[in-house]
């Protein structure tokens, strides 16, 4: 046996092996050049049919043409795969006509479209932004805001302690302290942010939540410019038709203390499930600042007067929003994110 004809053996072994791996487009491409290529195997073997005698000429050129043929084919069908998309690209081959991925553009969640909703309103009224941490002392939390020590919410079981003195801030309430110990008045400051209660989870309460905190003290603020503020709040997020009242309330650093219903945005007061039919529904609680607040932070309470309010973040976008549980706004389901 001639050394072309073991060499075709050879070759026709070493296809085999090399048809089985031709996965990508660069594969492919070095198998063509390797044995179809013009200066390929298949090539070289026919340039030296001519060292070789006639009769061993035609035996020697049929085998090497029926290998080149075989090869052809192995190589029009790889290729045919390839662009039919059943075997994945990784090299340079890249099939433009494929469907590019779907990103969805995300939307903003909806407890921070309605917290800017907010903001925005007072900060045209006046209010510079201010904020203040979410791990509070007992002191901010409770103690300056005038608590009295016997007080249910400085209850283990009300509130999330770290330790001793550490706690999760129950409200937003204790940035007013912040503030005033560090700024003099008269001031104007909105704070919005998180706070955490040790509640029963349902579909009303839930262990985290959102308040927007607003104070202002200057000289002879008095309850009609807290309820003008807040009436006027009311009218620009809810509309001019809809009806607000102040009710008594009670908060150990406010006096006297409020809180604020709106009519009921779904039966405008006649009364359904919403506002459990009695027409209106609460939004914040809200009141004229504590003497004893201002002596806590060294502000004289005989010149200085303030008021101060705090809105349910939450509660206003379940309202305004039609959400029937409060716990769907914290497990980022997007589906459930992507209808607001
Ligand atoms: N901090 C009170 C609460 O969490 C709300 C409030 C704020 C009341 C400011 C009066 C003044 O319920």
């Amino acid at each position: 046996m001639d050394d072309l004809l073991s060499r075709l053996d050879q070759l026709q072994k070493e296809t085999e092996a090399d048809s089985a791996g031709l996965s990508d487009a660069t594969l492919l491409e070095q198998f063509r050049i390797k044995y179809l290529g013009r200066k390929g195997a298949i090539q070289q073997i026919l340039e030296r049919l001519k060292e070789l005698p006639p009769d061993r000429k035609k035996e020697v050129g049929k085998r090497a043409n029926l290998l080149k043929a075989k090869l052809e084919q192995i190589y029009q069908e790889a290729s045919g795969r390839l662009s039919a998309g059943q075997v994945r690209s990784t090299g340079d081959f890249f099939d433009y006509t494929l469907p590019g991925l779907q990103y969805s553009i995300t939307k903003l969640h909806p407890l921070t479209v309605v917290t800017s909703q907010i903001v925005e309103i007072f900060y045209r009224l006046g209010f510079e932004l201010a904020t203040g941490p979410e791990i509070e002392t007992d002191y901010y939390n409770f103690e300056a805001l005038n608590f009295p020590a016997w007080h249910p919410a400085r209850d283990m079981q009300d509130s999330f302690y770290l330790d001793n003195n550490y706690l999760l801030r129950t409200h937003t309430s204790p940035v007013q302290i912040r503030t005033f110990e560090s700024k003099k008045p008269p001031l104007k400051i909105l704070a919005p942010g998180r706070v955490y209660r040790h509640e029963a989870i349902n579909v009303r309460s839930y262990s985290t939540f959102y308040q927007v905190e607003g104070f202002y003290v200057d000289k002879n603020v008095t309850l009609a410019d807290l309820k003008g503020t807040l009436f006027a709040f009311v009218k620009a997020f809810y509309g001019e038709k809809i009806k607000a009242r102040f009710r008594p309330s009670y908060f150990p650093f406010t006096e006297p203390s409020a809180e604020v219903d709106i009519s009921c945005i779904l039966c405008t007061g006649k009364g359904c499930s919403l506002c459990k039919h009695s027409g209106w529904l609460e939004i914040l609680g809200c009141g004229m600042i504590h003497p004893n607040v201002f002596r806590n932070v060294g502000y004289d309470p005989e010149k200085w007067t303030g008021y101060a309010f705090g809105l349910g973040v939450d509660r206003i976008a379940l309202q305004k929003l039609r959400i029937p549980d409060i716990r769907l706004l914290y497990e980022n389901d997007v589906k459930f994110l992507n209808q607001f």
